[in-house]
């Protein structure tokens, strides 16, 4: 079968995606299977024509590729692809939305209000709060305000990619994310950042933040995260993999972030490690992926 990996494409995580998306393509490649890169755009239906792709692997992060619109697009020219579908995708890339269902499966979440673009900010929650983009990825656009003076700077930042952003309440805790794997949780790791918190630049600069694999948690409260992390993925509805994202507070309280439907696949990307501390290797994580690949 001809394997496309859809990577690139339009979002502002276009450079992250390029690094997953090469990343599989050369274990794909290296497993005997036929594959071609294709760096979306506007012209993909005709690419994926052209090239007589049969199956898709989406490596795309973010808007156009993590929010549904490709796998649409996918669905329609009947071409089977990998990961979750349309809705769990659409669901998981819009924050407010996926909390909405969070909160009524019972997952626990930090408090938060919605602020779209031309309404006035009346606080809900004590200072800090973090404020991001509803539908970005890798941090970009998101704040910590700690300071009153620092508030509209960052709002003005998180609304350069969204219309409509949140304004959630601080949780001192560890980043603990969980790998998911066919529904099951693989393992969880713990991120010690190097800077304020895990941004950007910590997540893809070698040295950036400290992995710490498995998460250093109590047998209890790394059983719940898992757990946690497995209801989340089910609670949108996801298909095969991800990677949810918590804030694990000293007293062991689990607060859900978010679901990642296409986690990163890159060198220092957290599924891959994950899955490696479970005995996966990258090349198997890829083959395991694909062959859930469906329509
Ligand atoms: N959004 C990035 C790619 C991640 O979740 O890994
Ligand atoms: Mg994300």
């Amino acid at each position: 079968k001809k394997i496309a990996v859809l990577m690139g494409g339009l979002s502002a995580e276009r450079e992250v995606s390029l690094n997953s998306g090469k990343a599989v393509l050369a274990s794909l490649v290296r497993q005997g299977f036929q594959a071609v890169g294709i760096d979306v755009g506007r012209d993909l239906p005709k690419r994926l024509a052209e090239e007589q792709v049969e199956v898709a692997f989406i490596a795309l992060h973010g808007r156009f590729g993590e929010d549904g619109s490709v796998q649409g697009l996918l669905e329609l020219m009947g071409i089977p692809y990998t990961g979750s579908g349309v809705l769990a995708s659409a669901l998981a890339i819009d924050k407010i939305a996926s909390k909405v269902i969070f909160a009524s499966a019972g997952l626990k979440l930090a408090p938060y209000q919605v602020l779209r673009r031309g309404e006035e900010l009346q606080l809900a929650n004590p200072l800090p709060v973090v404020v991001k983009p509803s539908r970005e990825g890798s941090s970009v656009g998101v704040g910590i305000v700690r300071d009153p003076s620092r508030m509209q700077a960052a709002l003005d930042e998180a609304f350069r990619y969204d219309s409509e952003i949140l304004i959630e309440g601080f949780i001192d805790g560890r980043e603990v994310q969980v790998g998911i794997l066919d529904g099951k949780a693989l393992g969880a790791i713990e991120i010690i950042p190097k800077g304020e918190f895990y941004d950007y630049e910590a997540k893809y600069t070698d040295g950036g933040a400290q992995h710490i694999l498995p998460a250093r948690l109590p047998e209890a409260v790394y059983a719940e995260v898992l757990r946690q992390g497995e209801k989340a993925h089910a609670a949108l509805g996801c298909d095969c993999y991800s990677r949810v994202d918590f804030l694990v507070t000293e007293t062991g309280d689990c607060f859900l972030l978010e679901v990642n439907t296409l986690p990163g696949m890159t060198d220092l990307s957290l599924l891959p490690e994950i899955a490696g501390g479970a005995g996966i290797s990258f090349g198997e994580l890829v083959l395991r992926i694909l062959q859930a690949a469906s329509l």
